[in-house]
């Protein structure tokens, strides 16, 4: 089962996971860094430019895992767009080491096929952040996605399109498409960061660490992971049945094991 971090805010899992990925740096300057784009992931970024003050990240790589397919070159809420707005440039990273798969319609036939082979090319991804949509998404990897399942385009359900049409100007400019990571493609990660924040994400949450392992919550595919991390404030805790577990367990965490 993943380990369950249970903490008093998202700027307390922004520091511990930013802690986190400086050593991974400090320890391997071209580490190769899973990033996801929403609102969850934003505490880490945060915290992480203080911290990476003075570190070398010009050999750091990064992979996202997932893009919308057909919005317009350079549109602000293409993930390319989002990553580079709210990573790249912040963290001071190396454009050029940056990878987001692509979602435009010209040439998305080997999109996936294209991505799986530069992950692979790259060794694979070192720790990947994740967050988890109210449906139990990781990735773009909607319910009923395969475990098995590689980088490919995915048609998104309508319960994501209605959580992220706060980022277009209505719900019929969230595209219909996109092109995610698949399931076993994140599996491949050497560590999986899960964070979910907010009572929004509570059922998911728990679905995910505590319920049966199954496709139709695809989150779930981190109690398979030999290394998973879910990190959650107390309100996305709420309906996990073994909170007082994870808090004991990590009261009691060995100061040896980091992350
Ligand atoms: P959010 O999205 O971080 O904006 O809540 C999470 C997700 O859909 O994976």
């Amino acid at each position: 089962m993943a380990e369950v971090i249970i903490l008093p805010s998202p700027t307390a899992a922004g520091s511990l996971v930013a802690d986190e990925i400086v050593r991974l740096v400090q320890r391997r300057p071209d580490a190769v860094l899973g990033l996801a784009t929403g609102s969850t992931p934003l505490p880490v970024y945060k915290a992480l430019v203080p911290r990476l003050q003075g570190v070398d990240v010009s050999q750091v790589r990064g992979f996202a895992l997932d893009e919308y397919v057909g919005l317009p070159e350079g549109d602000p809420e293409s993930y390319r767009a989002v990553i580079e707005r709210e990573v790249v440039r912040p963290l001071g990273l190396d454009p050029a080491r940056i990878q987001v798969p692509k979602g435009s319609l010209d040439g998305i036939e080997h999109a996936g096929e294209d991505y799986e082979r530069a992950l692979t090319e790259a060794g694979g991804v070192d720790i990947q952040l994740l967050g988890i949509g109210t449906d139990g998404h990781i990735g773009f990897n909607e319910p009923g996605s395969s475990f098995a399942s590689l980088t490919r385009v995915k048609t998104l359900t309508e319960q994501t399109r209605e959580d992220n049409a706060r980022f277009f100007p209505s719900i019929d400019d969230v595209p219909v498409h996109c092109i995610t990571q698949g399931l076993g493609t994140i599996m491949r990660a050497r560590h999986l960061v899960l964070l979910a924040f907010g009572a929004g994400k509570a059922d998911a949450v728990a679905g995910a660490v505590e319920g049966a392992v199954t496709a139709s919550l695809p989150g779930s595919a981190v109690q398979l992971h030999p290394h998973a991390t879910v990190i959650v404030d107390e309100a996305a805790a709420s309906s996990l049945r073994f909170a007082d577990y994870y808090r004991y367990a990590f009261a009691n965490k060995p100061a040896w094991q980091g992350l």
